[in-house]
């Protein structure tokens, strides 16, 4: 017998092998999320190639600093929206920060949840053993139309928008468990916006706002930078939002769908660092490497190295890892797990 009628019934076995598990792994994935995991390597981050950890805790120092962390619940945010926001922009935003909160309703939204995600932030606690609260609401909202200070914002000008829309609103002055959640249409530009920032947090200075509040910034990408902070659904090298490897968007706007993860990444540090004196690793409290750093390009399981990690597609090809309310999937980073100690999601596969 030659060697090629050796080969030949095993490779035919081989074939038929992968196939039925290939077809049985389909089946399971459209009869249970409609969906299939990948994990698709793209090229890095611009903006976080200084800070990558890729969850790896022989180089994090994250510590606790003693100050507060937002544990009185509900978490409050005060939504400035700066600029010319559609209506169905805000309800995609809004949908998002909703989900947050542990549902009413058992199993819906299905895991994974971005409830979920949120889980592993409030693990945080504070020097009393207070956990970062579940439950985060929108308080109340104020839109800013008129372009109140201009087109271009800056560190400072940022608090001015908020101490207008505290007197204007008006906003409640909320010291204990407010965020004031100020975001920029995508004609916008801010100080260091797509160089070396696509959101940020700090709190306000009483001689502009007459208080300290913590606050977060965040702009939408879509026209100046999507490459720098609407990835992956934009990625480096290539103009206009998208590029070859760039991933769809699980609401089909690349700006407002990376500028979800970016809200989520700011929360989730703000809330664990309000006034910048809690949570942070590193020595240098102007440069704190927060929860969100630490696990920044990173989707699901198996990522770093290029890899974003496992996540899922559905039937019209759309990338997300986490359910929300009203049947919505998002697409969000992972967080720093103070237990794990590592990056972790709702959708990790182990
Ligand atoms: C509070 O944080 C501790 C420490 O991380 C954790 O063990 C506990 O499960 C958390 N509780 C809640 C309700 O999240």
């Amino acid at each position: 017998m030659s060697l090629h009628h050796l080969l030949f019934p095993i490779l035919i076995l081989a074939f038929s092998t992968a196939s039925s598990l290939a077809a049985t792994a389909e089946d399971q994935t459209l009869n249970t999320h409609q969906a299939e995991f990948f994990n698709p390597k793209l090229p890095p981050r611009i903006l976080s190639s200084s800070k990558k950890f890729e969850g790896s805790s022989d180089i994090v120092d994250l510590r606790y600093h003693m100050g507060p962390v937002l544990s009185s619940s509900p978490i409050n945010i005060y939504l400035i929206w700066y600029g010319r926001w559609s209506v169905s922009q805000k309800l995609l935003i809004k949908d998002f920060i909703n989900s947050i909160s542990p549902s009413a309703t058992p199993s819906f939204p299905p895991s994974p949840s971005v409830s979920d995600w949120w889980k592993t932030v409030s693990l945080y606690t504070d020097q009393t053993g207070a956990n970062v609260s579940r439950t985060v609401v929108i308080a109340k909202e104020h839109s800013d139309t008129g372009y109140s200070h201009g087109s271009h914002l800056t560190r400072l000008s940022v608090q001015q928008v908020i101490a207008t829309a505290v007197e204007a609103a008006p906003f409640p002055v909320d010291h204990r468990n407010g965020i004031y959640l100020i975001l920029t249409s995508h004609d916008v530009t801010v100080e260091d916006f797509c160089r070396a920032v696509c959101g940020f947090h700090y709190f306000t200075f009483p001689s502009m706002v007459g208080h300290t509040l913590p606050y977060a910034w965040i702009g939408n990408s879509g026209k100046q930078c999507p490459e720098v902070c609407a990835y992956p659904f934009a990625v480096p090298g290539y103009m206009g939002g998208g590029g070859p490897g760039s991933l769809a968007p699980p609401n089909g706007d690349v700006g407002l769908d990376g500028m979800i993860s970016v809200i989520a990444h700011e929360l989730a540090e703000l809330s664990t660092n309000p006034l910048v004196n809690a949570w942070y690793a590193g020595e240098d409290p102007t440069a704190p490497t927060e929860i969100g750093d630490l696990c920044e390009g990173l989707y699901g399981t198996g990522g770093g190295g290029g890899y974003i990690g496992q996540v899922m597609r559905d039937q019209k090809g759309k990338t997300y890892n986490m359910n929300g309310n009203k049947g919505r999937k998002f697409m969000v980073q992972w967080i720093w797990s103070p237990v794990l100690k590592a990056c972790a999601g709702p959708n990790a596969l182990d």
